[in-house]
């Protein structure tokens, strides 16, 4: 990957500092780190682990997941698959940390994941394959283990520095990845890395364009499971006719495509018609809930671009 200055450290949940602040992000960087790791990865099935598959049903037990979900053929196929994919360890104890000490991030994992597999059974060919290379939503923002609590958990405008060392959580997703799984060029480090990337490339960690199919279902979903689902900085979540209003803004601007958006659309109406011939509304009846200091930075009060947290 291009240069890239880490400003905050990249450290493993059990405190090894994989790379320090400061550290130039290279790809001889990334390199030397994966061939430093010496220790056998163990992995394991996201669904068997802990609570997981019994919180994973309650998640999609709410509106609107219980619509999107409601085809039980489905839903089964997408668990068993789910259920499949294993993981690295430390993947599974991310989802013990964030459970314990950020719960919104926990279920924003899971259901992202759940939904993700979803979108990807209707937009990829070999979606079980991908799926299992991706190891999809349990993975994508693992990097946020990096990331001080105080500030996941900030309800109060962040400050630029804070703003920064949140989006870093990309970065750090991919090099944990990297290291865990021995492998710099991983799908699953590949998602974490650039699911806040746009096709416009007005995104991030390095402004480039999004192509990536299974990548961009990630993004997706990952953006409008942020917009319906509490957060630290509003009061209360977008309603779900304008979180879709929202997305399909993104796919107006370029900002994603418009299958994955289509497909998403399709799947919150009950009847469930093909993606492809999902009419998509481009009126926009809805606003944007009260109280969201989403996007705002605390020193100027200006808005920096959207969804930029998730
Ligand atoms: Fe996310
Ligand atoms: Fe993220």
């Amino acid at each position: 990957m291009s240069t890239m200055k880490l400003i905050h450290e990249i450290r493993t949940l059990d405190n090894q500092v994989l790379l320090p602040a400061g550290a130039e992000l290279t790809d001889e960087t990334i390199e030397s780190l994966v061939s430093s790791n010496k220790h056998t990865t163990r992995t394991g099935s996201v669904l068997h682990h802990a609570s997981v598959k019994e919180d994973l049903a309650h998640f999609l037990n709410q509106p609107p997941y219980n619509v999107i979900f409601s085809d039980q053929k489905q839903v089964s196929e997408v668990l068993d698959l789910i259920e499949s994919v294993h993981v690295a360890v430390p993947v599974l104890q991310s989802l013990d940390y964030f459970k314990q000490h950020d719960f919104n991030t926990y279920r924003h994992i899971l259901v992202v994941s759940a939904l993700s597999t979803l979108l990807a059974r209707d937009l990829v060919p070999d979606y079980q394959d991908r799926i299992h290379e991706a190891a999809t939503g349990p993975a994508h923002d693992l990097g946020k283990v990096c990331v001080p609590l105080h500030i996941l958990k900030k309800t109060d405008p962040l400050t630029q520095t804070e703003r920064n060392i949140l989006k870093q959580h990309t970065a750090a997703g991919y090099v944990l990845l990297s290291y865990y799984l021995k492998d710099s060029k991983s799908l699953t480090g590949k998602v974490a890395r650039d699911h806040h990337e746009r096709r416009d490339a007005s995104g991030y960690p390095r402004a480039i364009p999004l192509t990536d199919p299974m990548v961009e279902i990630v993004t997706v979903c990952d953006v409008y499971d942020a917009l319906i689902s509490p957060r630290p900085y509003r009061p209360i979540s977008y309603d779900n006719r304008t979180a879709l209003e929202e997305i399909t803004g993104m796919a107006e601007r370029n900002e994603i495509g418009w299958e994955a958006v289509k497909a998403l659309v399709a799947l919150n109406r009950k009847t469930k018609p093909h993606y492809s011939e999902c009419i998509v509304s481009h009126e926009k009846r809805g606003t944007s809930p009260r109280g969201n200091v989403y996007g705002i930075t605390a020193e100027d009060e200006s808005h920096n671009s959207d969804y930029d947290d998730t």
